[in-house]
C-alpha cells in the first residue's frame, strides 16, 4: 500500500452551480456534495428547533418530559395539515385520495400511541422532583389539540376560553370552530352521493357542537348493510371510523400513563386529574358511526343445525 496522502481527501472541492457555492469532498470512500443555497440546518431550522427546550428546573428528568410534548406537538401539527387535505379532497369528491391522506393520520396516531412508552420510564418520584417547576402549566392548555378536536368534529366553544391573553391560538381556534369539520364534509359527501342526510346536518351553524342524528345513523346503516352497493362511502366510513379508534386510543393511553405517574392526584391544570381525561374517553367525532353499530343486523342465515357442516 502507498504511504502517499490522497490528494481528495480532507480538500473541499469547490464550485459554481445554479449560481450558488457548492462544495464536494470525499469522506470515507462516498462523494458528499452541499451547497449555500440550502442546507440541512436552514431547511428544518434545526438551530431554532434545538434551542428550544429549557428546563425549568435542574432536574434531569425534565428533559423527557419536555421532548415528548414537543414531539405530540409537531405531531398534531402535522394531523391538522393532514386532516384540512383530506377535507379538502372529501369535498371535492375525491375519496380514494382523501381515504390514502387518512391512513397517514392513522399511522401518525398508531405512532403518538407507541409513544407513550417512553414517557412511563417516568417514575412518580421522577415526575415529583420538577412536578412544582410546572406551577399550572398543563397540556389542557394545548391549544393544537383542541384545535385537532374542533376540526374533526367535537365543537366545545367554552374551551377557547382558557387561551385568554393568546391571540394567535384564539383566533385559529374560532376560525375552526366556525368552518365545518371533518365530520361535516364527510355529511356533506354523503347528501351529494344520493344518502339521505337531513339539510339541517349540511347547512348549519357550524360553530354549535353537532346534535347526532337519526336519520344520519340511518343512512350510515345503510351504506354498511350494503358496503358492494356503496364501495366509495363504505370505505370513507370505516377510514373516518379508524380516526376516532386510534384517538381515543391516545386518550387511553395518555389517561394510563398519567395514572401510572401521578395515580389520582390533580392535574398541574386543576382538573380532577385521571378522572377528568376518564370522561374524556366517552367524548365521540362521529357519533353516528358508532350508535349504528348497535342497531345493525344480518339477515338470519345458519340456525339449521342438521345443516352445519361441523357434526
Ligand atoms: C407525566 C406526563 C403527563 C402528565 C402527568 C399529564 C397529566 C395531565 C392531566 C392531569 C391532565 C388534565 C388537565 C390538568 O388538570 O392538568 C392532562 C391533560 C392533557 N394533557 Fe397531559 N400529562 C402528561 C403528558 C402529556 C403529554 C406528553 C401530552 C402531549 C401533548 C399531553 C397532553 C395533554 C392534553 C392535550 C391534555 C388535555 C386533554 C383534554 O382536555 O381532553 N400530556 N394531562
Amino acid at each position: 500500500m502507498s504511504d502517499k496522502p490522497d490528494p481528495d481527501k480532507s480538500t473541499i472541492r469547490r464550485s459554481i452551480e445554479d449560481g450558488v457555492e457548492t462544495f464536494e469532498a470525499t469522506i470515507e470512500g462516498e462523494t458528499i456534495q452541499w451547497d449555500s443555497g440550502l442546507t440541512y440546518s436552514r431547511h428544518l431550522q434545526t438551530e431554532q428547533l434545538l434551542n428550544s427546550q429549557t428546563p425549568v428546573s435542574d432536574k434531569p428528568d425534565e428533559m423527557l418530559f419536555i421532548i415528548m410534548h414537543q414531539t405530540m406537538e409537531l405531531w398534531i401539527k402535522l394531523m391538522l395539515h393532514e386532516t384540512r387535505v383530506a377535507m379538502a379532497d372529501i369535498s371535492a369528491d375525491r375519496l380514494e385520495r382523501a381515504g390514502k391522506t387518512m391512513d397517514r393520520i392513522a399511522t401518525i396516531m398508531r405512532h403518538m400511541i407507541h409513544s407513550w412508552e417512553v414517557l412511563a420510564t417516568l417514575s412518580p418520584h421522577d415526575f415529583l422532583t420538577f412536578r412544582g417547576f410546572l406551577r399550572k402549566a398543563s397540556g389542557f392548555q394545548s391549544h393544537q389539540y383542541r384545535e385537532l378536536e374542533f376540526l374533526l368534529g367535537l365543537k366545545r366553544p367554552d374551551l377557547i376560553l382558557v387561551h385568554d391573553g393568546n391571540e394567535a391560538a384564539k383566533a385559529r381556534l374560532t376560525e375552526t370552530l366556525n368552518a365545518p369539520s371533518l365530520y361535516d364534509e364527510v355529511l356533506q359527501a354523503l347528501a351529494r352521493a344520493g344518502a339521505d342526510i337531513p339539510q339541517n346536518k349540511i347547512e348549519r351553524d357550524w360553530s354549535e357542537p353537532y346534535e347526532p342524528d337519526d336519520a344520519v345513523e340511518q343512512a350510515w346503516q345503510a351504506i354498511y348493510t350494503d358496503p358492494d352497493q356503496h364501495w366509495p362511502l363504505y370505505a370513507l366510513g370505516e377510514k373516518v371510523t379508524a380516526l376516532e379508534y386510534y384517538f381515543q386510543e391516545w386518550r387511553f393511553k395518555h389517561m394510563k400513563t398519567v395514572a401510572r405517574v401521578i395515580g389520582h392526584k390533580h392535574g398541574t391544570g386543576g382538573s380532577s386529574g385521571v378522572n377528568y381525561l376518564v370522561k374524556a374517553l366517552d367524548l365521540d367525532f362521529f357519533p353516528e358511526l358508532w350508535s349504528m353499530r348497535t342497531h345493525m343486523s344480518a339477515k338470519r342465515e345458519g340456525g339449521d343445525y342438521n345443516e352445519c357442516p361441523v357434526q
